[in-house]
């Protein structure tokens, strides 16, 4: 799997201390392509699971302070990895915001919208992302392929909104997938061989996921382990002429 890097290929995944983004991690530690794998994170000292395979590397997996919230943060992260002396072959943004403890539950209902919590959620999601896309392509290298992919949702998608709900959520995502393909047009202009792609991972068991598992039918909720490896082979499928496509786990395009 992932013939697509070579031998001794770079790989960056931002928000890689828990849940999809460790089993990123993991699979592509594991991978023969890659000599470095670089796992950012708020706090990435405070996960024991990315610590213990940072511990196994042999050096292979570091990891790198960085929350997407705060400008500063995305510069001083990029400016690591410039002094690291390396070129990301792949880079793959995996935070996003959901719910957490102080009250932040997706919206049922217009009565739940609030314009702080909505900020906060765009911010992780889609805005955040963009400015960690603007100082981390120049990264990549200008020679070779090399993927940047942003971790979507189905639930993303206009098209396919059946249910409604979840208005920030939903929302934040549809704007991250319309910030992939604007970068991907810039992109083929001005750095050819980079693709990039808004990626679905199917339900999938992790922290963000669990207060809404109930009602999803136990084959279709994935392990971390499963989804990541799934991400990889759609990722190692990809190539120029697919920059700029939404595309879920199983290899389909998903309606914008
Ligand atoms: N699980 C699902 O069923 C599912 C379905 C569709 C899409 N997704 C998407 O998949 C991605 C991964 O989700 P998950 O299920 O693995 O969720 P998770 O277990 O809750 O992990 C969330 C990740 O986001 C990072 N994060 C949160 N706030 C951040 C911030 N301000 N700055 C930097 N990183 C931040 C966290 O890192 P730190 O807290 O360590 O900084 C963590 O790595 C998300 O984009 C999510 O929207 C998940």
């Amino acid at each position: 799997m992932l013939n697509s890097f070579a031998a001794g290929s770079c790989a960056l995944v931002q928000g890689g201390s828990r849940g999809l983004g460790l089993a990123l991690v993991e699979s592509l530690a594991a991978s023969e392509s890659f000599s470095t794998v670089i796992a950012c994170s708020r706090q990435p000292r405070a996960s024991s699971e990315l610590q213990a395979l940072v511990d196994d590397s042999q050096g292979r997996v570091r990891m790198l302070e960085l929350d997407v919230t705060r400008p500063e943060s995305i510069v001083a992260a990029a400016g690591e990895v410039r002094r690291m002396g390396v070129r990301l072959d792949l880079v793959i943004n995996v935070a996003g915001l959901l719910h957490d403890e102080p009250g932040l539950m997706p919206e049922k209902r217009l009565e739940d919208l609030d314009l702080e919590v909505m900020q906060r959620v765009f911010l992780v999601n889609a805005l955040g992302p963009a400015v960690f896309m603007r100082h981390f392509l120049p990264l990549m290298p200008a020679d070779r392929r090399a993927v940047l992919a942003l971790v979507s949702a189905r639930v993303g998608s206009i098209g396919d909104n059946r249910l409604g709900g979840w208005y920030a959520y939903r929302a934040s995502k549809a704007a991250l997938n319309q910030l992939m393909k604007t970068a991907s047009i810039e992109a083929r202009r001005r750095f050819g061989n980079i693709i990039l792609t808004a990626l679905h991972p199917g339900t999938t068991d992790t922290a963000l996921s669990r207060p809404f598992q109930s009602n999803v039918p136990e084959d279709k909720l994935f392990t971390p382990a499963f989804a990541a490896e799934r991400l990889l082979e759609v990722i190692d499928s990809l190539s120029e002429s697919d920059s700029g496509c939404f595309r879920a786990w199983d290899g389909q395009d998903i309606p914008w």
